[in-house]
């Protein structure tokens, strides 16, 4: 990794193209990435590598004193390498300057890797969501409060 900093409408077209690699139909449109990239509600941190070409992605929405972790992926081939980790650290550090309290998020029950990422962190499962992803998809809603 090279970079690491707040995205900026020149992320756009790496965001669209990694989200959808990673996403697949649940990927959010161009037309959404350009609302997330809104800096008064959205913190969005991206890191590169050495060619410039977008490694990984955070987006969290903060909304008062809570703050709602909505997407982190990595590329495939950068996996495994603390690069979530880190990214999920900025995002949380994000959210205290914010004056949030706490972070909640949604979690497919079936992300092993995703879960193991946010219990790690320190995050609690609080609820679970039947069926929201789809039928027999449930999610699990995890919460960090400090
Ligand atoms: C989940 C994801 C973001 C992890 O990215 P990553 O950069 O590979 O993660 P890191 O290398 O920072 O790993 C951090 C922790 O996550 C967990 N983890 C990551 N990959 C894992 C895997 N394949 N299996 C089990 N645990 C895993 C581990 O606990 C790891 O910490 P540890 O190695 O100290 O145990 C990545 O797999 C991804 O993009 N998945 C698809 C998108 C997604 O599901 N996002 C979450 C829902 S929005």
């Amino acid at each position: 990794v090279t970079v690491r900093r707040v995205a900026t409408e020149v992320d756009l077209p790496a965001l669209v193209a990694l989200d959808a690699e990673v996403f697949g139909t649940d990927a959010w449109s161009e037309r959404s990435w350009r609302a997330e990239l809104d800096p008064a509600t959205r913190h969005v941190e991206v890191l590169l590598g050495d060619d410039g070409g977008l490694l990984a992605y955070v987006v969290v929405r903060a909304v008062a004193d809570v703050a709602d972790l909505q997407r982190i992926a990595t590329a495939p081939s950068a996996r495994g390498g603390g690069l979530a980790r880190g990214l999920l650290d900025a995002a949380l550090a994000a959210a205290r300057a914010r004056g949030c309290v706490r972070m909640l998020l949604e979690v497919e029950a079936t992300n092993t890797a995703a879960r193991r990422l946010y219990v790690r962190a320190g995050f609690e499962a609080i609820s679970r969501r039947r069926g929201y992803y789809g039928p027999g998809r449930d999610a699990l809603v995890l919460q960090l409060s400090w």
